[in-house]
């Protein structure tokens, strides 16, 4: 939309729209206790009907709702109530606009928090409400969305220096970084998006650094303790009308290998870069192979999760309808111009997933690449900063030292085990971690026994040695043997320090 201006807001203005929000109750706890449950949740797959009932009222809450996630026109009066003294000045800023005595938002100003803040994010409107078909601006700057929040949540959130936001958008990884990095640089290709996240920064009473620029080109030379992406990683032919927030204009996954690769220039040592992604399945290349051939040569320790696969008629399905256009005119070619291209490249299915890069400053870095499509638990990011600390600690250790530590095993770790009722022995025995990704591992009675005999009083070595002599087995056969599992179950967080 043209007309948005945030330097047209001024500080004072902004000042009081917070307050005026804030007053309002215009919080996720305020907007989703008026609506309930369902009608929130309706809302959340983009249905509106059930909120517009639950938002009749007419008080300040309602008017905000009514405005921005609902995106429906209401009265002056209720304006004026809602937002004193602020109708003139957000027009002219093109965040409302008037036709006679109504008014309607250019933009959307959306209730956003983490555990102890309150906040709003300034995008543009959703599109798509209750199935309409809006063509979608090249420009169009995306709310926070899914894939933003699980983002935030693997974002590991440690206190540090510096961090870069790539691609900030509506500014809401910036938002959550500068509750923990001293210093926020946020970097984007779109102006409207820039000016957005500007907005969002203001709105919430933080400042960061904005910087126009394509992938690490505005921050060259620079070096970050962390990086946090989100990018435009559709991966498909070049389009004619690309849209900024999904469509890189790279071939294929390439968007994403540069930003990977790209990494190692620009973190310092100890520093975190994670990124969302897709990557392409090729005929010829196993996706682990292609990943790791991104990974590998940046020397950093890598752990990436593949979350979904896609088959390609669901992955164009869902794209095209992303930008609008099931059903419109053309639908059909697009459809058909996008599978050609997939087969021309032997791609024959998408992978979406996280990549999580530490630069550990060692010579030998570990790198964990698997398919993880199962239920996680959310936020992630403690687990992968513990991840990366077990990984160190193995590297550090000898077989023979690793022998001599005491371990203890993690509080999440369960026991399941399965067989006849009333035989002596098992015949499945089977770990469950409780938190994190929630591994299951299917053991053998020392494993199983190792793992609920350390409790960090003995040696593994010790351990071992006793459950050699209880299960009448030759010691150092034992020692041999599991030495390699040992570094297995630390590696996947099952015993720890
Ligand atoms: C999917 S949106 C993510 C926005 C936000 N960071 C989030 O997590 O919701 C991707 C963002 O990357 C920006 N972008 C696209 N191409 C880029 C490029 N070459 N370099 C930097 N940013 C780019 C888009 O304008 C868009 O704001």
């Amino acid at each position: 939309m043209p007309g948005f201006d945030p330097t047209m807001l001024g500080p004072a203005v902004v000042a009081r729209l917070r307050e005026a929000l804030s007053t309002a109750s215009y919080t996720v706890a305020g907007v989703s206790q008026r609506l309930g449950e369902a009608a929130h949740g309706a809302l959340l797959r983009n249905a509106t009907p059930a909120a517009l009932r639950a938002t009749t009222g007419g008080d300040p809450l309602d008017t905000m709702t009514r405005l921005f996630a609902l995106q429906v026109p209401v009265p002056r009066r209720a304006v004026d109530r809602a937002l004193p003294g602020l109708l003139g000045p957000l027009v002219t800023g093109g965040v409302l606009e008037t036709a006679g005595e109504e008014v309607r938002a250019s933009i959307d100003v959306r209730p956003y928090g983490d555990e102890t803040h309150d906040w709003w994010v300034v995008s543009d409107l959703t599109p798509g409400l209750d199935g309409s078909k809006a063509r979608i601006a090249a420009d169009h700057v995306l709310g926070v969305s899914p894939a933003s929040t699980s983002l935030a949540q693997l974002t590991v959130r440690d206190p540090v220096g510096s961090a870069l936001d790539l691609g900030t958008g509506c500014g809401v990884q910036a938002l959550h970084l500068r509750q923990h990095a001293a210093r926020v640089v946020a970097t984007d290709v779109n102006a409207r998006a820039l000016a957005m996240a500007a907005l969002t920064a203001s709105l919430n009473g933080v400042a960061y650094d904005l910087r126009a620029g394509s992938l690490y080109e505005p921050v060259n030379g620079e070096a970050y303790d962390l990086i946090t992406s989100n990018p435009p990683f559709v991966v498909g032919p070049p389009v004619p009308e690309p849209l900024i927030y999904r469509d890189s204009g790279l071939p294929g996954d390439e968007v994403v290998r540069r930003i990977v690769t790209g990494a190692p220039a620009q973190l310092r040592s100890g520093g975190w870069c994670q990124v969302l992604a897709n990557w392409a399945h090729h005929a010829d290349e196993p996706w682990q192979e292609r990943v790791a051939g991104w990974v590998e040569p940046t020397g950093c320790d890598a752990w990436v999760l593949q979350r979904e696969t896609a088959d390609l008629p669901t992955y164009v399905e869902m794209w095209l309808a992303d930008a609008g256009l099931l059903g419109a005119p053309g639908y059909h070619s697009r459809y058909d111009v996008w599978m050609s291209w997939f087969e021309q490249q032997g791609i024959e299915a998408v992978g979406f997933g996280w990549l999580c890069l530490h630069n550990a400053g060692r010579e030998a870095a570990v790198v964990r690449i698997e398919d993880w499509p199962y239920d996680i638990e959310q936020p992630l990011w403690p687990h992968i900063a513990d991840w990366a600390r077990r990984a160190d600690l193995l590297t550090r250790l000898s077989d023979q030292e690793l022998l001599e530590t005491c371990l203890r095993r993690r509080p999440h770790v369960v026991q399941e085990t399965r067989g006849e009722p009333g035989a002596a022995d098992p015949e499945l025995i089977v770990l469950r971690q409780q938190a994190g990704v929630r591994r299951a591992r299917r053991v053998d009675t020392v494993e199983a026994a190792l793992v609920g005999a350390c409790d960090g009083d003995l040696g593994v070595g010790q351990v071992l040695d006793a459950l050699a002599t209880l299960l009448e087995r030759d010691t150092a056969e034992l020692r041999t043997r599991y030495v390699p599992v040992v570094r297995d179950l630390v590696a996947e967080g099952w015993l720890d320090e």
